[in-house]
Parts: structure tokens; sequence; C-alpha cells
């Protein structure tokens, strides 16, 4: 029995925001942006909400599958901007396509979202308790921007992706063959955004809740040396080399990072597939859109090996190895 991915949807919201838009409401440039970081365009919701992209993701992930939603017995949600504090947005996602099976949950690992959702996906197939899985990663990250702080919001856009896995008996694929996830949270301050205040009666001075803030360099730093070690790690504990694996599929946050990912790991820009273009960094959505338009495109054969490695906020990282 192997745990594979059967099939993949994403949902994007209608409105295109493009780097000329944003230089004539703020000071900005499509040069700045687009040389620093390889974002041209990103999508910002104006009428879909984390949940409902979420819905549509995962609908088409079922379509791509064969799966119907009442086959469905466990829902995961990457995301670190849901609509609701309760309900969940997997929860929302479980009522809207009538996955009346499944165990439905939330996790925040932020850019990590999906990676660390399928992981546990993967764990608690593989010890019995389900058969197949909806992982989605969605974010709806317009709303926990400062707009009036040029330095993040041009870098984000929102979105959703899903991705279903399912216990298989096709010999012909190993499915998911190895994965890690890893924290470091004496590093979190470098990528935060403070949500709600505590405004309690012993509170006397409560704080204003915060947006997203970034020390973009520390950042990088973190991603250009955790990111080839842990695909390493992940390819050694796979008995595989860069050269077997087709793409590598990684958080789109900065072309500068995958660039320099690619350097490390000596293997060519080719394979890593690329939708920051067009996307901006969706956080948890990024590696499962992605995902999504290589396998929509026919990029992928079965039998073909791939990696997918996620990292940010938290700081966290999550990383896997599986055959198509
Ligand atoms: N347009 C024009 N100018 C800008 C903008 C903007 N949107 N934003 C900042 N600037 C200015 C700054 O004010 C500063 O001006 P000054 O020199 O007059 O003070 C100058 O550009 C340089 O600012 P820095 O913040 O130092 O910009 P830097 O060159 O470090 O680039 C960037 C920022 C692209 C984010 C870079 O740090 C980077 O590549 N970081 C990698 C991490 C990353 O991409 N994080 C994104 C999300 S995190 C994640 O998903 C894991």
């Amino acid at each position: 029995m192997s745990i594979r991915i059967m099939g993949t949807g994403s949902c994007l919201p209608e409105n295109v925001v493009t780097n000329d838009f944003l230089s004539t409401i703020m000071d900005t440039s499509d040069e700045w942006i687009s040389s620093r970081t390889g974002i041209r365009e990103r999508r910002l919701v104006k009428e879909e909400t984390t949940a409902s992209m979420s819905a549509e993701a995962a609908k088409r992930a079922l379509t791509d599958a064969g799966i119907q939603a009442e086959d469905i017995d466990l829902i995961i949600v990457g995301t670190l901007s849901g609509d609701y504090v309760t309900p969940s947005t997997a929860c929302e996602v479980q009522a809207a396509i009538g996955a009346v099976n499944a165990v439905a949950f939330d996790i925040n690992a932020a850019c990590s979202g999906f990676m660390y959702g399928v992981s546990m996906a993967y764990a608690y197939m593989k010890c019995g308790m389900y058969k197949n899985a909806l992982v989605i990663g969605a974010e709806t990250l317009s709303k926990v921007m400062d707009w009036n702080d040029r330095s993040t919001c041009v870098l984000f856009g929102d979105g959703a992706g899903a991705a279903v896995l399912a216990l298989s008996e096709d010999e012909k694929s190993l499915g998911i063959i190895e994965l890690e996830q890893g924290a470091d949270g004496s590093k979190g301050m470098v990528l935060a955004g403070r949500d709600r205040m505590n405004n309690n009666p012993l509170v006397t001075n409560p704080k204003e809740p915060g947006y997203v803030q970034m020390d973009g360099q520390e950042v990088y730093k973190f991603a250009v040396t955790t990111v080839p070690e842990s695909i390493n790690r992940v390819l050694d504990k796979a008995q595989l080399k860069v050269e077997d694996i087709k793409y590598f599929l990684l958080h789109q946050a900065n072309i500068r990072i995958i660039q320099s990912v690619s350097k490390r790991l000596k293997v060519p820009m080719e394979s890593f597939p690329i939708s920051l273009d067009h996307c901006g960094n969706v956080s948890a959505a990024s590696v499962p859109i992605l995902l999504d338009e290589v396998n929509k495109k026919g990029m992928l054969q079965k039998g073909d090996k791939i990696v997918m490695s996620g990292f940010g906020g938290g700081l966290t990282w999550g990383t896997c190895v599986l055959e198509w």
C-alpha cells in the first residue's frame, strides 16, 4: 500500500493586481518589485474568502482524483488567515463540499502549512486511521498586510490549493517516499504578525492588533540554508540523488531564494517550476497551487519523482519526496 496524491486543484481570486497598479497607489515600481522578487502580479480577493477559495480548490481536486466528497475522512487546512477563529476553515470546507464523513481542522505553520498538513495526513493514513484525505493550503494574506508598508505588502497574494491523498494499491507508484518537518521558534520574530489583542479587565494598555512584519534579509538567510539541507536530508533518507528528481516545487517566496537553492543543490533552474510571477507569495497556498499548475499542464508522468518544500513563519519548514 502506498500513500499517493490522487488529484490536485486550486482557486485564485478573480482580481489581478499588477506591479504597475501598485505603483499608482504607493511609492514603488515594477522594476523594484520584479528585479528583487520575480513577482509581476498577484491576485487579491474582493468577494472571495479563505473558505470559499479552499472549497473551490477542494472540489477541483476531488474531480481530478475521481473521489466523492463523502469518501473523504480527513480535511486539514494549513492557513494563518482563516475567516473565523472558529469555525475552522476546514469545517467550512467540509460543509461547503458535503464531506459529511470527514474529521476537519486547521493548522498554522505559516508558509509550511501545506507541507505540515501532508505529513499529518500521511501519518494518520500510515497508522490506519484514515484512507482518503484532503490537504489544503489557503490564504487571504491581503487582510493581514499593512498596505502602508511597501516593503511587505507588495510581496504577497491570495489563493488556495488542494491535494487529495489516498491509500493506493497501485504498485507502479511508491507515492510519498520520505518527509520531514522542522521548526525554530527562537527566530520566530523575523517574520511575525500579531493577530488579536488581549483586552481583558486586567490589561491596562492593550496593544493594537498588528500586521505582518518581516526582516527580509534574515528570512533569506534562513531559507537558503535550511531548504537545501532539508531536501538533502530527505533525499538521503530515501536513498535518492538530486538527479533522480524531475521537479523541485518550492514555496514561492522570492525568485532569488529559489535561484540560490538551485545553485546550492547544483540543479538547473529548469527543474524549479515557478508561479510567484503571477501569484506572488501565497504562504501556505504556494506549494499546492504550484503543484496543481504543474499537474494540469501535464508536466508529470507516472513514476516521476518530485520534491515539495515549504518554509516560512515560525520559523518552520517541511519537505517531502514522492513518486507521482
Ligand atoms: N518599492 C520600492 N522601494 C522599496 C520597496 C518597494 N516595494 N520596499 C522597500 N523599498 C526600499 C526601502 O525603503 C529601502 O530604501 P532605502 O535604502 O532608501 O532605505 C530599499 O528599498 C531597500 O530595502 P530593503 O528592505 O533593505 O530591501 P531588500 O533589498 O532587502 O529587499 C526583499 C527586500 C526583496 C524582501 C529581500 O529582503 C528578500 O529578498 N528577502 C527574502 C525573503 C522574502 O522574500 N520574504 C518574503 C516572504 S517570507 C516567506 O515567505 C518565507
